[in-house]
């Protein structure tokens, strides 16, 4: 199965929480794969500690085949992008490359570029079983998820995961009025990830949030395993 992390906006959690739900989705035992869209390759930092400095990834594996895939950890591999200038000559390489992938990992995520609207993105969403949102309740925010509704790839959203939370009367009201748009859709909305500094710090030192035992993680948690649930059952 691949799950497109995805939107287009900025800085809205979709590194940490592909890191996140990539990294438990290995600890429940399935064999997972990130491939990012972000030539910053961000989740790859997050995960590890360190900046990628190879120079073959993603871009490669698609134009020649071969394999180079990182092994992070048990049941963890990562696909780096050196690129994401791909010709339309490699449209069809990039379909078989996933279709390829799909049939090696149980799980792929892909963490989005905070821009988009390139070949490769328009592959991910083709090639996507889901797409999950990650975003902030505030009103601009859920202005974007309106108008990203209204567009093709909404067919394929499965989950919007409200991040940062801090619980603010204002922040409550666009959680709610975010479920009231959503119900009666296929869409569900996860519980609200906490803004945690703890969070900052894990990424910091490319750990996760399953890689902490500290007291103010377990909800977090708890909240993670939800959403991994809901991604393999739903
Ligand atoms: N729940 C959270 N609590 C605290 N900090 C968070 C949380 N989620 C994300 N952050 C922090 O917010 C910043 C942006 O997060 P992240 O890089 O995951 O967003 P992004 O959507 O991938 O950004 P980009 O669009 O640049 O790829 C990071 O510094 C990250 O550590
Ligand atoms: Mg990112």
């Amino acid at each position: 199965m691949i799950v497109y992390i995805k939107n287009y906006k900025g800085g809205v959690g979709k590194s940490t929480i592909t890191k996140n739900l990539a990294h438990g989705s290995s600890l429940v035992g399935q064999k997972t794969l990130v491939v990012t869209f972000d030539t910053q390759n961000d989740s790859y930092r997050m995960l590890t500690g360190k900046r990628w400095g190879d120079t073959k990834g993603f871009k490669e594996f698609v134009r020649t085949g071969e394999t180079n895939v990182l092994n992070l950890k048990n049941n963890l591999w990562y696909y780096p992008l050196e690129t994401d200038i791909f010709g339309s000559n490699l449209k069809d390489k990039l379909t078989k490359a996933f279709e390829k992938l799909k049939t090696e990992y149980d799980l792929i995520f892909i963490d989005g570029a905070p821009a988009g609207d390139n070949i490769l993105d328009k592959i991910g969403i083709e090639e996507a079983d889901k797409i999950i949102v990650p975003m902030l309740m505030d009103a601009y925010s859920l202005d974007g998820l309106a108008k990203f509704l209204k567009t093709k790839e909404a067919e394929k959203v499965s989950m919007i995961i409200p991040n940062m939370y801090s619980g603010t009367k204002i922040q409550k009201a666009h959680y709610e009025a975010v479920v009231d748009y959503l119900d009666n859709t296929s869409i569900s909305v996860a519980p609200p990830i906490k803004r945690l500094s703890l969070e900052e710090e894990l990424s910091h030192d490319g750990k996760s949030i399953f890689d902490t035992e500290a007291k103010k993680s377990l909800e977090t948690r708890e909240n993670y395993l939800q959403i991994l649930g809901g991604i393999l059952n739903g």
